[in-house]
């Protein structure tokens, strides 16, 4: 069914597409990897990984989505299907509809947290709370409580429920007067809520603040002076490209979908880079002044680097900073409610991202109604986010996001670097970006994308793949040096390591492990099981569905 909905305008279109892009990562994850990475050394291979990985996807996919969208495709199977032949693109394309429901069910269950905190945030409940009674409110809204697989919490499952029912309200409502309106009402505002947040953080004077250890522009500092000395630290390019790929929403098919609606003849080139260049702004600028300088004020650099060891500043955005802003007198509420509802509307208007492509793939291919297909989306995650809603983080949620979110992400992105360049041919493929561009792209990147975005994007996931137990760096140092390195073992967050269940063994392995620990160890890893067998199944789903719909558009002549 061919749909007939557009953006309404220019700046709708870029602050919906900024808004999929702005999302928890830009707040969370980039401060904690650029401080678990070496701070200011973070950033060169940051800005290197945007310049040869993201900015080219981003234009890709621009590119492609509007490609597609006028032979009248809006979701990924169609519009790999568009450009290569052969029955393989539409599944390759496939692969976007998984990524984005399976990171939908646990963004949307994080997106619920913010929700609460924010509300809470600004009833005062935090005032006077140390760590233990934030841990405690978490644990109510969670029902998470350590070496406890099961956490199920009533009225974070109503809360949770009401989240998913506003993002289907907003979905139903359409293109210009859904995504769009909440795109223009929401960007600013979060721009707005970061930029009162960042001030107030550098305004923190350990001359006349008691509680702070350091100035904020210690924190300041250390994300931004470039450092060179983790630059030979593979692990450090590859957690930066990982970043880029989050961040940016690239790999996930959204991007394709938004850029769907346009008209043949909208640029895609500046525009494309103006919606990278708005979500760096709120990165590197935002949310690099906030979550670091602040920790790094009250609770000194040493402690800020142990919170972030595992880079998703989930801890300090959680359970850290509203004992944080306590320090701040009458304006903790305040602070707490702009903190948590700039999370909130940076993770919703990624969250609908998600779910447009699932809901344009149901309307076009099975003639659904928007309403409909809106509803269906929501009743599509739930085999998904009830289990991520009623189990320890670390089982459901952890176990998607390094599938979906990450690796999945990067083997997308190959597909498509494939698919454009090399299928449908570069120079094809560069002459439909430069239609109707208003930025003249240089010429450099026709060949960065045809050679040099695939080669990196394979020494990615083979990295990925082949993560040894004692990390690169003292890998390769070991072979190149001729002092030689232990025989390569999988690491445990490798993706042979993980398959192998190589971390958990690795705990199982401690003669010491308390009894609880060690039996929460091992339901962790059944779950784990049944956890890949369902995303395997959401997979088969899928392609079923897009089977179904090609045997049908060929039986009318529209295949
Ligand atoms: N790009 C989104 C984020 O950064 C998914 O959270």
């Amino acid at each position: 069914m061919a749909t007939k909905e557009r953006w309404a305008s220019r700046v709708g279109l870029v602050l919906a597409m900024a808004g999929n892009a702005v999302g928890l990562g830009n707040f969370l994850r980039f401060p904690a990897q650029a401080a678990k990475n070496g701070g200011g050394a973070f950033l060169i291979p940051y800005i290197v990984a945007l310049l040869l990985l993201g900015l080219p996807l981003m234009w890709v996919e621009w590119t492609m989505g509007r490609y597609g969208g006028q032979q009248g495709h809006h979701s990924g199977p169609g519009i790999f299907q568009s450009m290569g032949r052969g029955r393989f693109w539409k599944y390759a394309g496939t692969l976007s509809l998984w990524s984005c429901l399976v990171i939908a069910s646990y963004y949307l269950y994080i997106e619920t947290w913010c929700l609460a905190y924010a509300g809470y945030s600004a009833m005062g409940g935090f005032l006077d709370k140390d760590l233990a009674g934030v841990a405690h409110f978490f644990e109510r809204l969670t029902g998470e409580r350590s070496n406890q697989i099961v956490a199920v919490s009533p009225w974070g499952m109503g809360l949770f429920a009401l989240c998913i029912s506003l993002n289907v309200y907003i979905l139903s409502r359409g293109l210009a007067k859904g995504i769009e309106l909440v795109a223009k009402v929401g960007m600013p505002l979060l721009i707005l809520f970061a930029a009162i947040l960042a001030i107030r953080g550098l305004l923190i004077d350990p001359a006349t603040d008691p509680n702070a250890k350091e100035s904020p522009f210690v924190g300041l500092n250390y994300v931004w002076e470039p450092k060179f000395d983790s630059l030979t630290n593979p692990s450090v390019w590859l957690a930066a490209a990982g970043q880029i790929f989050f961040t940016l929403s690239i790999g996930m098919g959204s991007i394709h979908c938004y850029a769907s609606y346009l008209r043949e003849k909208d640029d895609v080139t500046l525009t494309g880079a103006t919606t990278a260049w708005t979500n760096e702004f709120c990165e590197v600028v935002l949310g690099g002044t906030i979550l670091i300088p602040i920790a790094v004020a009250y609770l000194g650099m040493t402690e800020v680097q142990q919170l972030t060891q595992g880079g998703s500043g989930f801890g300090l955005g959680f359970f850290v900073f509203p004992t944080l802003f306590n320090n701040w007198g009458a304006f903790a509420p305040v602070a707490g409610f702009l903190w948590f509802g700039l999370l909130f509307f940076a993770a919703i208007t990624s969250s609908l991202a998600m779910a447009q492509p699932i809901m344009a793939f149901l309307q076009q291919e099975y003639g659904v109604s928007r309403e409909r297909s809106a509803v269906q989306f929501g009743l599509l995650l739930l085999p998904l986010s009830l289990p991520v809603a009623m189990l320890h983080s670390n089982t459901f949620n952890d176990e998607m996001d390094y599938w979906a979110g990450t690796v999945m992400l990067v083997v997308f992105a190959l597909l498509e670097t494939i698919l454009f360049a090399w299928v449908f041919g570069m120079d094809k493929g560069w002459q439909e970006m430069m239609h109707g561009a208003e930025l003249a792209v240089p010429q450099i990147f026709r060949f960065i994308i045809k050679f040099v975005t695939p080669v990196l994007l394979l020494v990615i996931l083979s990295a990925y793949i082949f993560k040894p137990k004692q990390d690169w760096e003292p890998y390769l140092t070991g072979i190149f040096s001729g002092t030689g390195s232990a025989a390569w073992e999988p690491a445990g967050d490798g993706l042979i390591g993980k398959l192998l269940h190589r971390d958990i063994q690795a705990t199982l392995d401690d003669p010491n492990l308390p009894v609880e620990r060690r039996q929460f160890q091992e339901r962790l890893m059944l779950v784990r099981n049944v956890d890949r067998l369902a995303l395997v199944g959401v997979f088969v789903f899928f392609a079923v569905l897009v089977h179904r719909a090609w045997v049908r558009r060929r039986a009318e002549g529209r295949a």
